[in-house]
């Protein structure tokens, strides 16, 4: 099976959907590490707590370069073939991105090409979407730019604040992401 790192920023809810996927019998993926460059990630305690190798450590007073080095050691000395973005909130350098290409997928909480960026959800509520939703996508050097691999659209209701768009896009990230992960690594 294929080995997974994913990265995290923060809650991790996807991350916990991602390795509950990789425990369904068949499963094409294992989740050999979770990386966050936020050492109080609610995700990363979770993952520990699930005897998974966690790597935490914070950018701040690194040349990024020189922390993306220590991400990538961490991956590769656990094995790690594939990356999976969930809530990383950090761009990826052009470098390391050459380094992983076509080995990296993001999810992201917008029906692209629409919304690329932050603030996904008001802005699509602002707009007047009748829909929104959520895409996996191949990370490349261009922001939320990569080949779409699989996307989930919700309505999006009167009455709706961003929030609770959010919660009707999360629970379908929850489907999304394993589901597409483990088809993209099937490949
Ligand atoms: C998810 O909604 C994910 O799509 C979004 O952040 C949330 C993370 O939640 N990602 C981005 O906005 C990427 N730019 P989680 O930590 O519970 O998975």
């Amino acid at each position: 099976t294929h080995k997974l790192g994913i990265l995290i920023s923060g809650r991790g809810s996807n991350m916990q959907a991602l390795v509950e996927g990789s425990r369904v019998p068949g499963s094409p993926y294992s989740v050999a590490l979770v990386a966050s460059d936020k050492p109080e990630a609610a995700g990363l305690a979770w993952a520990a707590g699930q005897g998974i190798a966690t790597f935490a450590r914070s950018p701040k007073g690194l040349a990024k370069a020189d922390y993306e080095s220590q991400i990538d050691a961490a991956l590769r000395s656990h094995g790690v073939e594939a990356i999976a973005l969930a809530g990383y909130m950090r761009l990826l350098s052009d470098a390391f991105v050459a380094r992983w290409r076509g080995h990296i997928v993001n999810i992201h909480p917008s029906l692209l090409p629409n919304y690329k960026g932050l603030d996904t959800h008001a802005r699509a509520i602002e707009a007047g979407d009748s829909h929104g939703g959520c895409s996996v996508h191949i990370v490349t050097e261009e922001l939320d730019g990569g080949a779409v691999l699989g996307q989930s659209k919700v309505p999006i209701l009167p009455g709706d604040t961003a929030d609770t768009l959010a919660q009707r896009v999360l629970a379908e990230e929850h489907k999304l992401y394993p589901r597409i992960v483990a088809q993209w690594l099937s490949r």
